[in-house]
């Protein structure tokens, strides 16, 4: 066995010398070449060995991977941060002068990009291009050539405006995948330009988030954005795999409407339960209040079977997240009645059985709360998991930045960066056992032009000089901008 795979070496090194984006290109090449049965296909005996090198030593999950990102503000820089963290080269392109505008948004630093950009940005190139001149077409005409994917999410139609449609991307490289997020999916709000709560709103989340008796409310969560980022990166990943099969691109379209409805999906279940009786699980339910036509906002019921509640701990009075979430999972009902003190509950038929507890959840959270508040919220979170009963505590924001658990994660970093100094981010949430994960500072406006035009697209020094001089790469000169 050892023996094969000595063998087989050369053989891979051989083919990764000659074209160096070995896992892209290799595939592209068999298609091509006299239809030779694919790795993709499951029967094909060219199927890499596995690596001889130790876990964690063989490179990221999509290393090979060239991304060439034209997003901008939140949903698409979700997506291409992901995929750059998992491996791949993102090139962002960026207007020449301006840039992604989130670098001057809410600013906390002087002159420094934003906490908005910085945290958004992570392990990516920085080149800048005006799309609209001719040389700035033309260089990135020749990114197309050389990339993988196309990430975007302009307000609709942009894209085509700079006059990269897709048969004009699929002419220059068959292979391209070509992703989206877009506000709405075709039909009657496609050409609308969406922002998050714009997206919550339209999704189905605001309606069925807030208090029964008070407006709809958005969540801090973006759900809108970054959720939708993060259904687009799947969608990429998908079409990268399905292309080792087809040897073609796709388009690839994540709507944030879709993706909030997607991650709303336990309401529109809920929306036809409610055509056949009532919600028997909301505490509306247990109030009497009789439920109108479509599902009600729930406060904060839990959105499954097992009834839960946030509770008040010790402090509440001062500590604005003092606060706990108690579920009261049936099948730990009766450690729950011995640790608030009423055993009673137990064997009472009026709170014995989830059924017979369910008009009475107000009552029983309350009762519940009168123990809470006499312990803080981690000493709940203590005696409840001995005992198996699920809760969790109300985490504020500083709370979760010090949290040394996270920080051994990597779930959250500290970050140098040259302009704006220290600071923290959100790292990679999805950890992979055999992928390093390494998180880098976001680039700098149009940082790595020159490395890009150079070894990226190996212009000659020429033609550099030619786009350079036609201003296609920089922002305009003041007069210019004036005139
Ligand atoms: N060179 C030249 N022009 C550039 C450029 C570059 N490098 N990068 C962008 N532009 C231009 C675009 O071509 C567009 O010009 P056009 O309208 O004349 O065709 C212009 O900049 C503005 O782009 P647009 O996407 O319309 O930005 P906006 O600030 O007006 O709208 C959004 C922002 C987010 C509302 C909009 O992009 C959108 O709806 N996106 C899809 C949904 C989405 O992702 N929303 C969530 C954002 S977090």
């Amino acid at each position: 066995m050892a023996k094969k795979q000595k063998k087989a070496k050369p053989a891979r090194v051989k083919a990764a010398a000659k074209k160096p984006r070995k896992v892209v290109n290799l595939s592209s090449k068999k298609k091509t070449n006299g239809g030779k049965k694919t790795s993709g296909n499951g029967k094909s005996n060219t199927l890499p060995r596995p690596s001889t090198k130790p876990y964690g030593q063989d490179g990221k999950a999509l290393t090979g991977v060239r991304i060439l990102d034209f997003t901008h503000v939140q949903s698409g820089p979700t997506c291409t941060q992901l995929l750059a963290w998992l491996g791949c080269d993102v090139i962002k392109v960026e207007r020449p002068g301006i840039g992604d505008i989130t670098r001057g948004q809410l600013r906390d630093v002087p002159n420094a990009d934003s906490l908005y950009f910085t945290m958004l940005n992570h392990n990516k190139r920085s080149i800048t291009i005006d799309s609209k001149h001719p040389q700035g077409k033309r260089v990135l005409d020749e990114l197309i050539k050389t990339c993988d994917v196309l990430v975007e999410n302009f307000a609709p139609g942009a894209l085509d405006r700079m006059g990269l449609t897709w048969e004009h991307i699929h002419k220059l490289n068959p292979r391209m995948i070509v992703a989206s997020v877009k506000g709405f999916g075709p039909g009657p709000y496609e050409d609308c330009k969406v922002y998050e709560n714009v997206a919550q709103c339209a999704g189905g989340s605001a309606s069925t988030t807030g208090f029964r008796e008070g407006p709809p409310l958005v969540t801090g969560a973006q759900i809108g954005d970054s959720g939708t980022g993060l259904h687009l990166a799947l969608g990429i990943v998908s079409a990268l795999y399905q292309r080792i099969r087809t040897g073609r691109g796709q388009r690839v379209l994540a709507a944030m409407q879709d993706g909030v409805l997607n991650l709303c999906r336990v309401k529109l279940r809920d929306q036809q339960r409610i055509e056949k009786g009532p919600l028997t699980e909301y505490s509306q339910y247990g109030e009497g209040v009789p439920f109108g036509k479509s599902v009600p906002r729930a406060g904060n019921d839990s959105g499954g079977g097992q009834p839960g509640w946030i509770l008040k701990c010790k402090g509440w009075e001062s500590d604005p997240d003092a606060y706990i979430y108690f579920i009261t999972q049936a099948p730990v009902w009766e450690a729950i009645c011995d640790l608030i003190g009423e055993p009673t509950w137990k064997t009472d038929p009026d709170y014995a059985t989830p059924k017979a507890r369910l008009p009475k959840l107000k009552k029983i959270f309350a009762r519940i709360e009168d123990w809470t508040m006499t312990k803080t919220k981690f000493e709940v979170m203590e005696i409840c998991n001995n005992l198996d009963i699920p809760v969790g505590p109300i985490l504020s924001m500083k709370e979760i930045a010090e949290e040394p658990s996270l920080r051994k994660t990597g779930t959250v970093v500290e970050v140098d960066h040259p302009t704006r100094g220290k600071y923290l981010t959100v790292g990679n949430p999805i950890k992979l056992s055999d992928s390093i994960s390494e998180v880098k500072r976001s680039p700098l406006l149009g940082e790595h032009t020159d490395e890009i035009l150079k070894d990226v697209l190996r212009l000659p020094a020429k033609d550099i000089a030619e786009i350079k001089g036609s201003g296609a790469l920089s922002a305009p000169k003041k007069e210019e901008k004036a005139a």
